[in-house]
């Protein structure tokens, strides 16, 4: 890190206003209310949150206390008992909504199920004396392996239930990263599946299982749902059907009450180098922070109906397709597969078969429907929408203006929420009945969230100058610690900026004060003594109508320090040509300046991504410099990209 703040050289100046309709119906539609309990939430933050959390969680003890900070340590609503899942089920049950669908359902091949809160409680509560009678209880670990079905999230209910932690791991993941998870947490169930349907194949989910477990000690019981029904070896003593293991179990539970910060979940998250960080996240204060924010960001109603087209195995499938969405009484779409299954307009086909009302997804996603073509589309109505989200990486305004656009007809106001696995809930997001939305920014801090823009010295720099972006006060659904190293959660938290916590990523505040993500802070790039965030240089190159996506990586120069390497890839039916190449280096040069021109354009056939669709610019970092890739490739989706690109210099 050089004693450098950030150039940030993003000229968007578009505004979108909510409409008057739009603003009218939100559950926050006045600005002088949020400006309000905004202040409260950061001025008086335990009066706030205190409030909150005796109005929107059903309590079995009354917390005596509402934050205990001995920094970086939190403790959230201290004295206090409750039982999560009760949260998200029994306390809807004798009300209007016993009988409205929880969720509804598609799997890959089209199979449809509706689960209404009642039934989703009997499932829940069979599961969860299935677990004790298989010894497993509070603060046991279990291990999630399952495809996006409804019972990935009766599992996870299944775990709060019975105070056992789970630990959900992408189903995408291979072996090998099943069993250094299983290892690290020491869990001793395992719930997977016969097999998961992705782009028209079977992928097998227990030969994985199967596979990592010769290297688990600790595990003892593997429960299996049959999703596909492709042949699985079952062991006996170890494996059990889930449906044999259901049956019989009553379909009612007491639930115990656990404490405030009884344990919830880990979630593995891949750190650039070194192995996952297991996050951990506790009950009350999670649970709190995901309702809320779910509340007020996505605008619910009861007659939404809302789809997360995040896997459950990301902290986004965790809060905003389970926790937040169950504990608002929320009717939650779930579709098992790929969004181009059999043709490039699934999405845009179920939006209007199950007249969805809000869709949350990613840039990732929304580029690559982009470079699909609008044909697809076109073909539906999409009049059933009403809301739009993003989530993982910045927005650039490009995608921003097609999503609007295009899917959301200019009708739709658009979240782009920034937080991350780490903070649990959304941290930085519009609300959209009162934020004027500016594409490719987050806009403004959620309630009780204190977000600012530093230097390496941990002072805050000007408006409209970039640096580091840190959060100065706890929240109640942060995480509590790395599971088994709190040390390294110290470091990689807590020490960038001693006693507050750093979140890795670069940003800038204009003088409205909106704030905009300019990528990872490991991503920035120092040319000519600029420091510049990749992002805002992808977004230029994005914006070129040939353009699908951009990657930009800086490669040591002599001269400017980093000379900049872009990866780019085509729309269809466009061609690489040498013409091309200036044409977007000049085009850079127009957007930016020509200080940020690339020195290097190199066109690819794909970018290599992890799983949950974030450029691994690492890697192309290391393409760009000539030398081996070194370092974990275990989250990448597809190595076969970063075989052809080394391949084409
Ligand atoms: C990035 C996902 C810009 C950011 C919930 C963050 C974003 C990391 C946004 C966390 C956004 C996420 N705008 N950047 N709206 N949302 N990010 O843990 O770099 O998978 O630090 O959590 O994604 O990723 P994670």
């Amino acid at each position: 890190m050089t004693d450098q703040t950030i150039t940030s050289v993003s000229r968007e100046h578009r505004k979108f206003r909510p409409s008057a309709e739009f603003k009218a119906q939100a559950n926050l539609g006045s600005e002088a209310a949020y400006k309000k309990l905004y202040a409260e939430s950061v001025n008086s933050p335990e009066k706030f949150w205190g409030r909150q959390a005796t109005e929107q969680l059903v309590w079995r003890k009354p917390f005596t206390k509402v934050l205990d900070w001995k920094s970086p340590h939190a403790k959230w609503f201290v004295g206090g008992k409750l039982n999560v899942s009760e949260n998200c089920l029994d306390r809807h049950l004798g009300t209007y909504r016993e009988n409205k669908a929880a969720l509804i359902f598609e799997g890959e091949p089209g199979d449809v199920r509706t689960i209404t809160y009642k039934q989703l409680h009997f499932h829940v509560c069979r599961l969860a004396h299935i677990f004790e009678n298989m010894g497993v209880g509070a603060g046991d670990r279990v291990a999630i392996y399952l495809p996006m079905i409804p019972e990935a999230v009766m599992a996870m209910l299944a775990c709060a239930r019975v105070g056992a932690i789970h630990t959900v791991i992408f189903g995408g993941f291979s072996a090998e990263a099943i069993k250094d998870r299983i290892n690290d947490c020491k869990a001793k169930l395992v719930i997977t599946a016969d097999g998961g349907w992705r782009r028209g194949k079977v992928i097998e989910l227990k030969a994985n299982v199967d596979k990592a477990i010769e290297g688990t000690p600790t595990v003892q019981t593997v429960i299996v749902v049959k999703r596909c029904g492709n042949p699985v070896t079952m062991v006996e003593g170890r494996d059990v059907w889930w449906r044999e293991a259901w049956e019989g179990a009553p379909n009612t539970h007491k639930a115990k009450a656990f404490d405030s910060e009884h344990p919830l979940f880990i979630l593995y998250t891949s750190g650039s180098t070194g192995k996952p960080k297991g996050v951990l996240h506790t009950s009350a204060g999670y649970l709190l922070g995901t309702k809320l924010s779910a509340h007020y960001v996505f605008d619910l109603k009861e007659n939404d109906r809302y789809f997360c087209s995040a896997d459950i195995g990301w902290i986004t499938g965790h809060s905003y397709v389970v926790y937040g969405l169950l504990a608002n009484g929320a009717t939650i779409f779930l579709y098992e597969g790929a969004p181009n299954q059999p043709e490039a307009d699934r999405f845009w086909q179920m939006i209007d078969r199950h007249g969805i009302t809000i869709l949350y997804t990613a840039p990732t996603a929304i580029r690559a429907f982009m470079r699909w073509g609008d044909n697809y589309v076109l073909r539906h109505h999409l009049t059933s929408l009403r809301l739009l989200g993003s989530v993982g990486e910045p927005i650039n305004p490009e995608a921003w203006m097609w999503y609007y656009n295009m899917i959301g007809k200019k009708r739709c106001p658009i979240v782009d929420t920034w937080w991350q696995t780490e903070t649990g809930a959304i941290m930085i997001t519009p609300l959209p009945g009162i934020t004027p939305l500016k594409p490719g920014s987050g806009t403004w801090p959620f309630f009780g969230v204190v977000a600012k823009v530093v230097d390496e010295h941990g002072k805050e720099v000007p408006r409209n100058t970039g640096g580091k972006l840190v959060l100065t006060k706890p929240w109640p659904s942060m995480l509590r610690t790395l599971w088994g190293d709190d040390d390294r959660y110290q470091k990689a938290y807590w020490s960038e900026v001693p006693g507050v916590y750093f979140t890795g990523d670069g940003a800038r505040q204009d003088k409205d004060g909106y704030f905009w993500i300019v990528g990872r802070i490991d991503d920035v790039l120092n040319i000519s003594g600029h420091r510049i965030g990749t992002a805002e240089i992808e977004s230029a190159l994005v914006s070129h109508p040939s353009v699908a996506e951009a990657a930009a990586v800086g490669r040591p120069d002599e001269l400017k320090g980093q000379s900049l390497v872009v990866f780019v890839t085509l729309k269809s039916g466009q061609t690489p040509s040498d013409e091309l190449k200036e044409q977007l280096r000049n085009h850079v040069g127009k957007e930016i300046g020509s200080l940020a021109k690339p020195d290097h354009i190199r066109f690819a056939a794909g970018l290599p991504k992890t799983r949950s669709g974030k450029i691994m610019r690492r890697i192309l970092k290391e393409i760009a410099g000539g030398g081996a890739i070194k370092g974990d490739t275990t989250t990448l989706e597809d190595f076969s990209v970063v075989a052809s690109l080394q391949q084409e210099e």
